[in-house]
């Protein structure tokens, strides 16, 4: 896809790897419709990135607040060619003091809210008929498990059963979707998740800068799946 002067949607704006893809995206001539709930950071990105990003204070989890922004903002004459559901939460308990809220936050976000947004924006790509490209941010832990992570792991192994099939329904309509999973990345999700971070974590830039490529890819090349690792995550003598 050519990237100048297409419509992009990403959820997670407000965080660090929405940061990094908002900057790569305007530097190469997207328009960004960003949402998170924190206004004030929005109105921030707004003041950095300028005109070309378009602010959206919204709960993802709230699927008739969804629904009614989706319709306010596009059309089949003003259509998303990109979206990136990035928005994502974790917090990483045993499973027997995993509250059902803690559980519910995360399956609330990290897979409803994908799918309230991403029905939508589907239908009006279908109408579209040109290239389109839907891209879903799992994890590392959307592939292996972890201990204290049974409820993040099934939203991520959901993120990632979801691209898989979503793919195989949206390509005959010219509608890539990747699936992108990532080891740990220095942002502030370490702080909300309370997980321990270390001194090898991978950089958001230059994890947006991979999304740029995959989206750059000629019509008909899909990178549908792709997998990051910091390449020591700890000190050598952890690694097994
Ligand atoms: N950091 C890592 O090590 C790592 C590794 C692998 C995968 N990931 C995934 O990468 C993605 C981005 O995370 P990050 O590292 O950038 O974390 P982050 O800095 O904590 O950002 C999380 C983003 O999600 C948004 N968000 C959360 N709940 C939302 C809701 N209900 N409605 C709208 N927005 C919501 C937050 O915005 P507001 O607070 O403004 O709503 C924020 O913009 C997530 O899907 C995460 O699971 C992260």
């Amino acid at each position: 896809m050519i990237l100048d002067k297409k419509i992009a949607i990403l959820t997670g704006a407000t965080g660090g790897m929405g940061r990094a893809i908002t900057s790569a995206l305007i530097r190469n001539g997207v328009m960004v419709y960003g949402i998170g709930r924190n206004a004030d950071t929005l109105k921030k990105i707004q003041e950095e990135e300028g005109e070309n990003f378009h602010p959206a204070q919204l709960d993802i989890t709230d699927e008739a607040k969804v629904d009614q922004w989706i319709k306010d903002n596009f059309s089949a004459t003003h259509c998303p060619d990109i979206l990136i559901n990035n928005a994502g939460v974790g917090s990483f308990h045993k499973i027997d003091e995993t509250t059902t809220g803690t559980w519910l936050e995360m399956v609330n976000t990290n897979l409803n809210g994908m799918f309230y947004i991403t029905s939508r924006v589907a239908a009006l790509m279908k109408q579209k008929g040109t290239s389109s490209h839907i891209i879903n941010i799992g994890s590392i832990l959307g592939k292996i498990g972890r201990v204290k992570s049974a409820a993040y792991c099934t939203t991520k192994f959901g993120v990632h059963g979801f691209s898989a099939a979503l793919l195989l329904e949206l390509r005959q309509y010219n509608i890539k979707v990747t699936c992108f999973s990532s080891g740990s990345i220095e942002t502030g999700f370490f702080k909300t998740s309370g997980i321990e971070p270390h001194e090898n974590m991978l950089h958001p830039s230059d994890l947006a800068n991979s999304i740029i490529h995959i989206l750059q890819t000629p019509d008909n090349m899909l990178i549908d799946e792709i997998v990051v690792r910091p390449l020591n995550p700890k000190a050598p003598e952890h690694i097994i």
